[in-house]
C-alpha cells in the first residue's frame, strides 16, 4: 500500500486527516498541559540538559490530546519524533494536526483501515537513511512486533531465499503485517535489521504489550531491552484503574444514551481495568456482575459486593457487557445471539479480539445498522433483536470517546519519559540486556510526588525514628519492592 505523504513548510512528513484543525488542537493541548503536572515538571527538570539531543523517537500510541503533551515533552527534551496511533479509532484529528504543524511527524487519523494502520506504523518507524529510531514508545507492542517479524523474515530470506508469504497467516491482520514486510524486503532486505542495530530499547505502556514482551523474553527472541511501564504502580493503578473508572460511564452515555442505573452490567475480567469499570458502573447504580478465571480476583470482587458468575449464567439477562480481560474470544457469537434486545457490548481491553466481531459479520442474515461512527446495531434475523456494539470491538473509551483524562495520563506518561531517559542514558553501559525491566520504586514515588500537590495534598514527613522503626529511609522509598498497593 502506498498513500500520499505530505510535508510541512519545514519539511516534516505527515499524513493526518485535516491539518487546518491545528489551532483547535493547540487550544486543547494548552488545557491539557495545565492538568499534566508530571510532564510539565519533566520539561522543567530535564529540558535544560537536552538529554534527547539528536535522538530519534518513534511512538505507536493513541494520538490523543494527552499524547500530544507527551510528544512535546519529548521534543522539549531535544528529541526528534515520528508518531502513529496504536488503534484505528483512537486518533483525535485536531491533536494530530497540531503536533504535525508544530512538533513532530504524525501518521494517524480517526478511522484508519487495518492496511492504513500498518502503513502508518511502518512510516513512523522509517527514518530514512541510517536505520530506524533510537527509542520506541509502544502501547500494545505493534511497533515492536513489526521490527521482530521484519527481522525474522529478512533472516529467513537471507538463509533460504524464500520471501515471507502473507497468505499462510490464519489471522487477517497478521497477513497485512506480513504483506508490509514482504513489500519492504523487496526494496531493502536489511531494513529491519538496520532498525534493530540502531534501536536502544522500548518502553511499553500496557498490560497486553507487556505480556508480549515477557513471552519474547521467555522464548529468547527479544531483540532489545524493554522497560515495562505498565507495572509501575503510578501507571497501572492510575491509568488502568482510575482512568477506566473515570471514563467508562461517559463512554456508555456518549455512545448509547443508555441510563446505567438499575441495569445489569457484566464486566469480564477483574484486573485493574475491570475493577475500574465495575466500580464506575456500580457507582452509577448498575447491578454489576463480574466474570473471572482467577479465584483471587474473584474474591476481591466478592468483597466489594459484586457477584461473580459465568457469562453463560447472565448472558440473556444483562443489559451492558464490558470485556476487560486482555484475553481473546470472551464474548462470542453464540453469546451475542442470546442477548436481550438493545444489550450494549463493548471492549476495554487493548486489542479487538475479546468480542467476536467476525462472528457477527459472517452470521447468516444478520443486519448491521450504523447508528453513528463506532456505534452499530446488529439485528439477528431469528428474533429481530438487535445488540449495540461499540467501536467494532476495539477499545471503547478510545473509539467512542477520547481516552482517559489528562491527569491520569500525566502519571502514566511521566513514567514513560523517565523510562526513555533511563534507556538512553544507560545505552552502552550494559545495564539493560535484551530483557524486560520495571522502573524502581523510588521513581514511581517521584511520579506520584509530582502529582499530589496538584490535588492540594500535603504529605506527612517521617521522623528519623519512625523511618528506622518501619525500616525505610526518610526520603523513601516508603515500601519494599514486593509491596502491593
Ligand atoms: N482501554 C484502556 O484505556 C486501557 C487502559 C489500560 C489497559 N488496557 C488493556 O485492558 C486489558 C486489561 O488490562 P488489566 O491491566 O486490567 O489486565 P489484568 O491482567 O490485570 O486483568 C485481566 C483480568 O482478566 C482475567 N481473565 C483472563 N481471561 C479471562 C476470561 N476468559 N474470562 C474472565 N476473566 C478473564 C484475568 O484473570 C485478570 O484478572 C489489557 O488488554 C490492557 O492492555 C486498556
Amino acid at each position: 500500500m502506498s498513500l500520499t505523504i505530505s510535508k510541512t513548510s519545514c519539511g516534516r512528513e505527515y499524513k493526518v486527516k485535516d491539518i487546518s484543525q491545528a489551532d483547535f488542537g493547540r487550544l486543547e493541548i494548552q488545557l491539557a498541559e495545565l492538568e499534566m503536572s508530571g510532564l510539565m515538571s519533566c520539561r522543567a527538570e530535564f529540558g535544560p540538559a537536552q538529554p534527547f539531543q539528536g535522538v530519534r523517537i518513534t511512538g505507536s500510541f493513541h494520538m490523543t490530546i494527552q499524547t500530544a503533551v507527551l510528544i512535546e515533552t519529548l521534543t522539549a527534551l531535544g528529541a526528534e519524533v515520528r508518531w502513529c496511533s496504536c488503534n484505528i479509532f483512537s486518533t483525535q484529528d485536531h491533536a494530530a494536526a497540531a503536533i504535525t504543524r508544530d512538533s513532530a511527524s504524525v501518521f494517524a487519523w480517526k478511522g484508519e483501515t487495518l492496511e492504513e494502520y500498518w502503513w502508518c506504523t511502518e512510516r513512523a518507524l522509517d527514518w530514512g537513511p541510517g536505520g530506524g529510531p533510537d527509542l520506541i514508545v509502544d502501547d500494545g507492542g505493534d511497533a515492536t512486533l513489526l521490527i521482530h517479524e521484519g527481522v525474522k523474515a529478512e533472516e529467513e530470506y537471507q538463509k533460504t531465499g524464500k520471501l515471507v508469504d502473507p497468505t499462510v497467516s490464519h489471522n487477517a491482520e497478521f497477513g497485512i503485517v506480513l504483506e508490509i514486510i514482504r513489500e519492504g524486503l523487496l526494496i531493502d532486505p536489511w531494513r529491519y535489521r538496520k532498525m534493530k542495530k540502531r534501536l536502544v530499547g522500548v518502553s511499553e505502556e500496557t498490560t497486553t504489550g507487556v505480556k508480549r514482551l515477557y513471552q519474547m523474553q521467555a522464548n529468547g527472541t527479544l531483540l532489545f531491552p524493554a522497560i515495562n511501564v505498565n507495572d509501575s504502580v503510578t501507571k497501572s493503578k492510575f491509568d488502568n484503574l482510575y482512568g477506566c473508572r473515570h471514563s467508562l460511564p461517559d463512554v456508555v452515555m456518549r455512545a448509547t444514551d443508555v441510563m446505567i442505573a438499575g441495569k445489569i452490567a457484566v464486566v469480564c475480567g477483574y484486573g485493574d481495568v475491570g475493577k475500574g469499570c465495575a466500580t464506575a458502573l456500580k457507582a452509577a447504580g448498575a447491578r454489576v456482575i463480574v466474570t473471572e478465571i482467577d479465584p483471587i480476583c474473584a474474591l476481591q470482587a466478592l468483597m466489594e459486593g459484586i457477584q461473580v458468575l459465568t457469562l453463560e449464567d447472565v448472558v440473556s439477562e444483562a443489559d451492558i457487557f464490558v470485556t476487560a480481560t486482555g484475553n481473546k474470544d470472551i464474548i462470542m457469537i453464540h453469546h451475542m445471539k442470546q442477548m436481550k434486545n438493545n444489550a450494549m457490548v463493548g471492549n476495554m481491553g487493548h486489542f479487538d479480539n475479546e468480542i467476536d466481531i467476525r462472528g457477527l459479520e459472517t452470521y447468516p442474515g444478520i443486519k448491521r445498522i450504523t447508528i453513528k461512527p463506532q456505534t452499530d446495531r446488529w439485528i439477528f434475523p431469528e428474533t429481530n433483536n438487535g445488540i449495540i456494539v461499540l467501536a467494532e470491538g476495539h477499545s471503547m473509551n478510545l473509539g467512542c470517546a477520547t481516552g482517559h483524562p489528562s491527569f491520569v495520563m500525566s502519571c502514566s506518561f511521566t513514567n514513560q519519559v523517565i523510562a526513555q531517559i533511563e534507556l538512553w542514558k544507560e545505552r552502552g553501559t550494559g545495564k539493560y540486556e535484551k530483557k524486560v525491566y520495571v522502573l524502581p520504586k523510588h521513581l514511581a514515588e517521584k511520579v506520584a510526588a509530582l502529582h499530589v500537590g496538584k490535588l492540594g495534598a500535603k504529605l506527612t514527613k517521617l521522623t528519623s525514628e519512625q523511618a528506622t522503626y518501619i525500616s525505610v529511609a526518610v526520603e523513601g522509598p516508603y515500601k519494599p519492592p514486593h509491596y502491593r498497593y
